[in-house]
């Protein structure tokens, strides 16, 4: 079986909004891995929201404690590891994830890109302009790194049922 074939943990990398935590949380249930978000460990870690540590002590701390995390949850074992939208940025996290990981790009239009992050406003890097046009550079900007992911899967709109069946073929 695939499950049995897992021998690294899968981070799921790519743009704000692509429903990495959904998607990955649906994959590890089928898949009965663990599941694990870096964004949700930098905001225990520190004991702060994502954007107050943005605030308090700016995007390079929190790009720090990111690759701290996420190295730490890679060295765990297998599992699924959503990570936030600028991880696989940085070149050492993103050297880490492809050296120890399987990266797979989730990706997705930029119209559904803004309808998801839409939901909620919980994105510092949205904060100051227009987030549609930031989505839009973003996007551009960060495509050559996401690239860089041995698999690409297309994230559906709608539910996440069939982007998790995507992964899981794409996987096989
Ligand atoms: C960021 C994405 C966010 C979060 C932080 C920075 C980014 O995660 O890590 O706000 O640089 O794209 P999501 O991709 O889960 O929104």
């Amino acid at each position: 079986a695939l499950r049995a074939r897992i021998d690294r943990p899968i981070v799921l990398v790519g743009m704000m909004g692509v429903g990495k935590s959904s998607v990955g949380k649906k994959l590890a249930t089928l898949l009965e891995l663990p599941f694990a978000d870096a964004d949700d460990e930098i905001e225990n870690a520190a004991q702060m929201s994502i954007p107050e540590i943005f605030d308090q002590f700016g995007e390079g701390y929190f790009r720090d404690g990111e690759r701290r995390v996420i190295a730490r949850m890679i060295e765990s074992g297998p599992g699924i590891l959503a990570t936030g939208g600028g991880a696989f940025v940085s070149d050492e996290t993103r050297g880490l994830i492809l050296d120890k990981a399987i990266a797979i790009w989730l990706d997705a239009d930029l119209e559904t890109l803004v309808e998801r992050v839409g939901r909620k406003n919980t994105r510092p890097l949205l904060r100051n302009g227009n987030p549609v046009e930031i989505l839009k550079r973003l996007k551009i900007e960060r495509r050559p790194f996401y690239e860089q992911a041995p698999l690409h899967v297309l994230s559906e709109p709608g539910p996440h049922l069939q982007t998790v069946i995507r992964i899981i073929k794409a996987l096989d």
